[in-house]
């Protein structure tokens, strides 16, 4: 049997409470699966940890994490710590240390998950967006000029590098072939006269390599729209960190809301550690109440079990998230019921009971 070691970031706000229930289902799936078996070991990190240390990790933190065989994490950043420094030195700091260029993550509207469209439907909206994660408009580079100074002027650069640009838009269309889909290309080149004309360029030169792949190109104010409006035309989505980050919250909300929407940061070499985490935040609004919906963290658990090779429990996973949306009984707020995270973390575990 295989064992997995697994490092657990909980982080802040309803990190922990969605973490525990993600774990409850992970260990349920490997035991009834009799296939693999985790190893946890969880770390304190956060910004608790970093008005006591000041510091979001410990300074060995990475390497720390470095010997695990993914990463499970919950959410980062709280009232109290600045977001820029918070984010900085935990989260945005292990996703590019270990080159997590690839962020995965699926836009489908499950049976049962409401949908803010009149018709939508699950043939309608399902899409997989890959967004470019190391780097772009999230470089960190820039300045800070004359501050406080009437001339002050602020930089914020985005970094495109032919390696980064090429490696994420190959991704895309290896995902695509391997799937049977098309691949659009969302981009802004009308006004970003530098970074978004040489992503264009990139997408049409890796493109040729794929003659048998349908592809569109969009700019992103219009694809926005589209994905309210014609969310059909969308299968495999590639598009840049920033872009990726706001759409896929669009997306979000076509598909069920902020609390089902999971991501995968994946370093595709497996030369170090993937991560594993719902795409929402620390909800401070919600933090403590046990309402948050663990949903999103179990379908990235599901995407967990997928990067090892054991994508049949994890299509399992997300056929147990389909049936509890479906029983419409054990849901929590966002989703208009009244049940609490650990109450559907219990529900989802025994409907994995009766599909092993
Ligand atoms: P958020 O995702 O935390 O919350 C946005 C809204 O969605 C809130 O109303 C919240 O209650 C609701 N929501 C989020 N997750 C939910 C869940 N699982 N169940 C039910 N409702 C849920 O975004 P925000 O308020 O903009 O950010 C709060 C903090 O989280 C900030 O510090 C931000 O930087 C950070 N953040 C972290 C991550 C991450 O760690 N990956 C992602 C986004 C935001
Ligand atoms: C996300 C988050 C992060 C991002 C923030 C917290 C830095 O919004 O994972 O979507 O922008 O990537
Ligand atoms: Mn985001």
């Amino acid at each position: 049997m295989e064992t997995l070691k697994i490092a657990v970031i909980p982080g802040d706000g309803i990190g922990p409470e969605v973490i525990d229930e993600g774990i409850k289902v992970l260990e349920k799936a490997a035991k009834l699966s009799g296939r693999i078996q985790f190893e946890f070991t969880h770390f304190p990190w956060g910004c608790e940890y970093y008005l006591e240390h000041g510091r979001m990790m410990d300074e060995d933190g990475i390497d720390q994490l470095r010997k695990f065989d993914a990463i499970y994490l919950g959410a980062v950043g709280y009232p109290g710590v600045p977001d820029h420094i918070s984010l900085w030195d935990l989260l945005l700091r292990i996703r590019k240390e270990f080159d997590q260029y690839v962020n995965i993550r699926p836009i489908q509207l499950l049976n049962g998950a409401p949908c803010p469209l009149i018709d939508g439907s699950k043939e309608k909206i399902d899409m997989l967006f890959i967004r470019e994660n190391s780097e772009g408009e999230y470089s960190g580079a820039g300045d800070w000029l004359f501050k406080g100074k009437p001339e002050e002027v602020v930089l914020q650069t985005g970094v495109f590098s032919r390696k980064g640009t090429e490696r994420i838009i190959r991704y895309a269309f290896e995902t695509a072939k391997e799937a049977g889909k098309s691949v659009t290309s969302i981009s802004k080149a009308n006004a970003l006269n530098y970074s978004m004309v040489f992503w264009d360029e990139v997408f049409e030169k890796v493109s040729k390599e794929y003659p048998e792949i349908e592809t569109h190109s969009y700019l992103v104010d219009a694809a926005a729209m589209h994905m309210i409006t014609d969310p059909e035309r969308f299968e495999v989505v590639v598009t840049s960190n920033l872009f990726g980050d706001i759409l896929t919250d669009v997306g979000a909300a076509l598909a069920g809301g902020i609390g089902l929407a999971a991501g995968a940061n994946i370093n595709p070499e497996r030369e170090y550690p993937s991560m594993f985490e719902p795409v929402h935040g620390s909800a401070p609004d919600i933090a403590g109440k046990g309402i948050a919906n663990p949903l999103a963290t179990v379908w990235s658990a599901s995407q967990m079990f997928d990067f090892f090779g054991y994508s049949d429990i994890g299509e399992k996973l997300l056929q147990a998230i389909e049936r509890l949306l479906e029983e419409n009984e054990v849901l929590t707020p966002d989703l208009g019921g009244t049940a609490s995270t650990s109450e559907v973390g219990d529900r989802i575990t025994e409907i994995l009971n009766d599909l092993f």
